[in-house]
């Protein structure tokens, strides 16, 4: 595993997305994804999940420190005495005292973000959460965001056919973890000829080139989604090799507009 360090904390730089994972097919594939090795967990309260993740957990037994756990807001929740009913019944729900991480999923101009993140700096000072973060954020929100809470992650779409240049700079200035979701561009980016090529080379799965250029990068997290064990099992096979700068350089040129996730309620983006 690799691990990068935001803000003093060790966070494992590649972890397992649940959307869209229910019932027991969530509870036998997060089971599956902590006894192959992933110790970065993303759930949220919209996937309806939190419960079949927290029972995955409490079976695995790997002692709770060595976990990183994720989740989010749900969208509506986001007034102070919602960001905290709905943590708690978060907690509930994972059998988890803490999570590592709470996000707001996305931003909603209907609530003055300093109410929703002082209220979540609350729950911090009373260890309910480690780390405040957000989520589909845009650069200007991010700012915004900063003048209330130290941010601990940015979660946004990031493959290589949606560049996330501007986010990445400020992840890095800023020093926070800028979190890839839908990193595999669920498959849009397996034909690109560079990925071919790359893969290839290394004898390995377009997906494992495209998990190891985003885990490669300064302060990239990665959290493909499979409900499958043997794309778990791959995922995770990608701490064998490096891409060296002129072929991270090359599959970064990609770069590019392709937004997969963009429902009514998404900020207007920014490039
Ligand atoms: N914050 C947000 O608003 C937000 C939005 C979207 C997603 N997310 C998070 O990000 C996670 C991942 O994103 P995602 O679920 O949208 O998409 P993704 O991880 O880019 O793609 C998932 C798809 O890729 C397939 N796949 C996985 N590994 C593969 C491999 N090695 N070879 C070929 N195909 C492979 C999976 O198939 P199988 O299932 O058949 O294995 C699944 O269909 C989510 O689960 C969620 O936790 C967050």
């Amino acid at each position: 595993m690799k691990y990068i360090n935001i803000q003093s904390r060790s966070v494992p730089a590649l972890g397992f997305g649940t959307w869209q994972l229910r019932g027991d097919t969530c509870i036998d594939s997060v089971a599956d994804a902590i006894e192959i090795g992933y110790r970065h967990i993303d759930t949220a309260q919209m996937y309806e999940n939190e419960e079949a993740v927290g029972k995955a957990i409490a079976m695995s037994g790997v002692p709770r420190d060595e976990l990183f756990v994720t989740t989010k807001l749900g969208l509506g929740e986001l007034t102070p005495d919602s960001v905290r009913r709905t943590t708690c019944q978060s907690l509930d729900r994972l059998r988890l005292k803490y999570v590592d991480l709470l996000l707001i999923h996305w931003p909603d101009e209907s609530v003055p973000l300093d109410e929703t993140i002082g209220a979540m700096n609350a729950l911090r000072d009373e260890g309910m959460i480690r780390h405040v973060g957000v989520s589909n954020f845009t650069p200007t929100l991010v700012d915004e965001a900063a003048q209330h809470a130290q941010l601990f992650c940015n979660q946004v779409e990031y493959h290589p056919l949606l560049s996330q240049a501007r986010m990445r700079e400020k992840a890095r200035s800023m020093g926070f973890m800028l979190t890839a979701y839908s990193p595999l561009a669920r498959g849009n980016a397996f034909d690109k000829p560079v990925i071919k090529e790359l893969a290839k080379a290394h004898n390995k799965h377009p997906a494992q080139i495209v998990l190891r250029w985003l885990i490669q990068q300064e302060h990239v997290a990665a959290i493909p989604r499979a409900s499958s064990s043997h794309h778990r099992r791959s995922n995770f096979d990608i701490f064998n090799f490096e891409l060296d700068d002129d072929q991270m350089r090359r599959i970064s040129e990609l770069g590019g507009d392709q937004r997969l996730i963009d429902p009514e309620w998404a900020p207007a983006w920014e490039r």
